[in-house]
């Protein structure tokens, strides 16, 4: 949102409270705890300084307010956990109101909302004995009758999420928010399971709790009626109250803990806890259990690699989703297409056949049915139909199905698919031949390594290091250079030329006796005594690589704590990325990209080829710096911490920069290399447009980076996204592939993303980039941020004083995503 909008907004508001103050007696004040009476209504506005919440639960753990939606202007009606705004219930998730819009709890006993006069929501409890509404501390929103029973309440009225103790029944029903489809998902208890479906017309099962091997059966036999969250497991029932199965969704058991079960839009339950103090911890333990076992886990037709890819199966020619249905289609330009019998699909472990017939009777059926879409045949004689698809995955062993999708075809490309045959043999020819020629050069090189090593082995030592070991005496072998801090100071004339200031501490420039230039790091705040540091210092000094900054030496004399490191003639990237309008030098595109690739080559040695797997923490264009030809080199690794494989996923004590962050350093789950791989995407775009991530003198639409490239990715105008400065040959496929990595790396599903290896891969033409998965979802805690500067807006400042540019990109930020 631009300033001028908030702004503008801001007046909105200013005058509305004048207007209320006036109209009516409002509510307002401190939000309400525990209970609000009959006769009870109130705005967003009157509750600003309260991020919009007018009622606690006595515990403070919970909270009932108003919440902006995607569109920042609209908002619904929540419960929330306080401590991680995670959002538990909605009542008007999909029929959003303004700011100014009411809502109201009747002196007859009805809670309703209004939209410009009309009420779009209400509970419906006029004239019921309604005596008061009350949020409990389970969070659960009730009205309370006149002899204290219950006449309505929250928990029977779930939107998308189920929090301890609420109890889920036959007939109730979770549903997902529509991803970018349009697709939504939602989970029932139906025929006595508890089933997860894709609401296709019909809606299609891919998940049953009877079917997942990791439920534990506690009663054998009855149909599940009821289930409920309890501690760390999510429980089933029948009838009679007797426990069935149960589901450990956690490996966290603590008393105080409340268990979240939330249908996300990527059709996947995630479970997570929260804690009484507000902290949140998310559980690694998703259904269903595997990321391809979806519909949405690729786009439709697509099938979903382990490798978190997305391939378009062979046997069709492309995966582009028509708009046109094959109804609407001539019969004879539609075709049904084998696919092999290497796919399955994850509704076929569930629903019953659609008939029971042999392999030719289903492909006539599914023939004969425009609108049959895809069909799956068993040995056994099971045939099964389908309107609509989603992503496929391979089989599982033991099961295959034959599969068969529908295509449209044209006179061209039938003739190619009747072509076929002599098409795959002429495939194999054409990969048996690339295989073998890479063979040999794999060996030429091996050779030439292994010769080169004996060579280098066979000098003494490089004339560098021997002459700085004249100079400064006393290298442990194995280790970089110990250098005495005089002379560092004399290297450096006293810490004059500064060359920057990073998250560790300040660099200087230096230079030998022998006039090799130098990059001095002066550490802060590294409580490190002296023989941890050397211990680390001898780990990163070890790490040799053509795109990573080489440790020369260290000095570490009482307090002080220095690194000395290869001086890099050109800088860092973001020196060269965000020049404005200095038009003399840029960097061209195809720099660009070699930087793009030496620095991911960088990152994927340190993932995954050191002794000691090392996970940066810190990668920004401040920390790719370049040589006098450009050549990248990732710098500052292994300082944020060292971490070994085994106890890598447990890295939660420092953080990288704020900007760059995946999601996972918000949300408190655990930090990998994966983390590496998020902050890596965003660079990535940053270096293909030209921009920082978030550019406040943008235009608002453009002022988010990812998400205005995203969508002009999907309109297909890639000229949008690329930096405009540059000129770029319109052949030249590596902008496109360049941008595709980088979505693939911004995904906030850890899995999704690619490690650094194979984003090298893809860089180099050596595996192909399937097309992105939407980056739709934007977690909701960032709305809280939004909350607390639209409230020191309104708090302090008298209304309508015009906000600070400080205060315009505070809250530009926090609308730029969890980072
Ligand atoms: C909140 O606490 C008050 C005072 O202890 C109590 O009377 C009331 O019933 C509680 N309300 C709820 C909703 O728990
Ligand atoms: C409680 O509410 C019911 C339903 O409106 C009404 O019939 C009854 O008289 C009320 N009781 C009291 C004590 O107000
Ligand atoms: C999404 O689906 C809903 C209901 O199924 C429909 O009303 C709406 O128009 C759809 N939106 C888009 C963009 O297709
Ligand atoms: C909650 O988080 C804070 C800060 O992140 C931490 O200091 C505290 O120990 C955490 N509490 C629990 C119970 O984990
Ligand atoms: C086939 O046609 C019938 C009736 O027109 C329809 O109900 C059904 O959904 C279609 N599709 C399949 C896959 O059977
Ligand atoms: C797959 O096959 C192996 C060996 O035959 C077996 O141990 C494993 O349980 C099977 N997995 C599944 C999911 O059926
Ligand atoms: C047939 O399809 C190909 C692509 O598959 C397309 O290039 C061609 O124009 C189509 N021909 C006709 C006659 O529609």
């Amino acid at each position: 949102m631009g300033k001028w909008e908030f702004l503008s907004i801001k007046v909105a508001l200013s005058f509305s409270i004048l207007l209320l103050l006036l109209e009516t007696c409002m509510a307002g004040g401190t939000p309400n705890v525990g209970r609000l009476n009959l006769g009870f209504q109130g705005t967003l506005m009157n509750w600003l300084d309260y991020e919009g919440l007018f009622l606690l639960s006595n515990n403070s753990a919970f909270a009932l307010g108003f919440r902006p939606s995607q569109d920042v202007n609209k908002f619904q009606l929540v419960v929330l956990h306080k401590g991680s705004s995670i959002i538990i219930w909605s009542a008007n998730r999909n029929n959003l109101i303004q700011s100014s819009d009411f809502f109201t709890f009747a002196r007859n006993g009805d809670a309703y909302l209004q939209r410009g006069g009309s009420t779009i929501w209400s509970t419906d409890t006029a004239n019921k004995g309604v005596v008061a509404m009350e949020l409990l501390d389970s969070g659960n929103l009730v009205l309370v009758g006149n002899d204290s029973s219950i006449i309505w309440q929250s928990f029977s009225h779930p939107t998308d999420t189920l929090v301890s103790n609420q109890e889920f029944t036959e007939g109730m029903k979770l549903v997902s928010n529509p991803n970018s489809d349009n697709l939504s998902y939602s989970l029932e208890i139906k025929s006595g399971d508890v089933i997860l479906s894709a609401n296709y017309q019909p809606p299609q099962p891919y998940w049953a709790m009877g079917m997942d091997t990791r439920r534990i059966v506690d009663t054998d036999g009855g149909d599940v009626v009821s289930a409920i969250l309890d501690g760390n497991s999510w429980k089933f029932y029948n009838q009679d109250k007797v426990l069935l199965w149960h589901f450990v969704f956690s490996h966290n058991h603590d008393e105080d803990t409340t268990g979240v079960a939330a249908l996300e839009n990527d059709g996947f339950i995630a479970f997570s806890l929260l804690q009484a103090d507000g902290n949140f911890s998310a559980s690694s333990i998703p259904i269903p259990p595997d990321p391809c076992s979806r519909p949405a886990a690729c786009d439709p037709y697509f099938v979903c690699e382990i490798e978190s890819s997305c391939l378009c199966p062979s046997a069709l020619h492309s995966c582009t989703k028509s708009s046109v249905s094959f109804c609407d289609r001539s019969q004879d330009s539609v075709e049904l297409v084998d696919a092999g019998d290497t796919l399955s699909y994850s509704a076929l472990d569930i629903i019953p056949p659609s008939s029971k017939t042999d392999l030719n009777g289903c492909k006539a059926s599914c023939q004969e049915n425009c609108s049959c879409a895809a069909m799956f045949f068993h040995q056994s004689g099971n045939c099964f139909l389908f309107d609509q698809i989603g992503s496929l995955q391979h089989s599982k062993n033991g099961t295959q199905y034959a599969s068969y999708i529908k295509v449209l075809t044209n006179a061209s490309g039938g003739a190619n698919q009747g072509g076929g045959g002599t098409h795959k043999t002429r495939y194999v020819i054409v990969i048996v031949v690339i295989i073998s020629a890479l063979l040999a050069i794999f060996g030429l090189l091996y050779a030439g390594y292994q010769y080169h090593q004996k060579k280098n082995k066979a000098l003494p030592e490089s004339p560098e290091e021997s002459s700085e070991e004249e100079i400064f005496g006393e290298n442990l072998s194995g280790l970089p250079v110990r250098f005495r801090y005089n002379d560092l100071q004399i290297a450096t004339n006293n810490f004059s030329k500064k060359l920057g200031r990073g998250g560790f501490g300040s660099v200087y420039q230096g230079v030998l006796p022998d006039g090799t230039r130098l990059a001095v790091k002066k550490l802060e705040g590294i409580g490190q005594g002296k023989k941890e540091f050397q211990a680390e210092v001898s780990i990163i000094g070890r790490i040799r690589h053509l795109h990573l900054v080489r440790l020369i030496g260290f000095c570490a004399e009482g307090n002080d704590r220095l690194l000395v490191y290869e001086y890099m003639g050109n800088g860092s990237l973001d020196r060269w990325l965000f020049r404005k309008n200095r038009g003399e030098f840029m960097l061209d595109w195809e720099t660009r990209y070699s930087i793009a690739l030496g620095t991911a080559k960088g990152l994927a040695y340190l993932h995954e080829d050191c002794d000691v797997k090392i996970v940066h923490c810190d990668i920004k264009p401040e920390n790719v710096l370049l040589d006098d030809h450009f050549v990248a080199k990732v710098s500052d690794f292994g300082l944020a911490k060292l971490m070994t494989r085994e106890e890598s996923n447990v890295f939660t004590t420092l953080r990288g920069t704020r900007g760059y962050l995946a999601p996972e350093w918000i949300t408190n789950s655990a930090i990998s290399e994966k983390s590496d791989v998020y902050s890596y995407g965003l660079v990535l775009l940053e270096i293909i447009g030209g921009r920082r991530t978030f550019d406040r003198s943008e235009p608002s639409e453009k002022s988010h980076f990812p998400s205005y490239a995203f969508k002009m990715m999907e309109e297909g105008k890639l000229e949008d996204i690329i930096d405009g400065r540059l000129k770029i040959d319109e052949k030249d496929d590596t902008v496109s592939t360049a941008i595709k990595v980088a979505f693939w790396c911004i995904q906030d599903k850890m899995f999704l993303r690619p490690s650094m290896t194979k984003v090298v891969q893809m860089l180099e033409g050596i595996c192909p980039v399937p097309p992105p998965p939407r980056c739709s979802q934007l977690g909701s805690q960032r709305y809280a941020v939004f909350f607390r500067s639209m409230s020191n807006q309104g708090g302090g400042a008298s209304p309508g004083t015009p906000m600070s540019n400080n205060d315009a990109h505070l809250l530009a930020t926090s609308l730029s995503g969890p980072r």
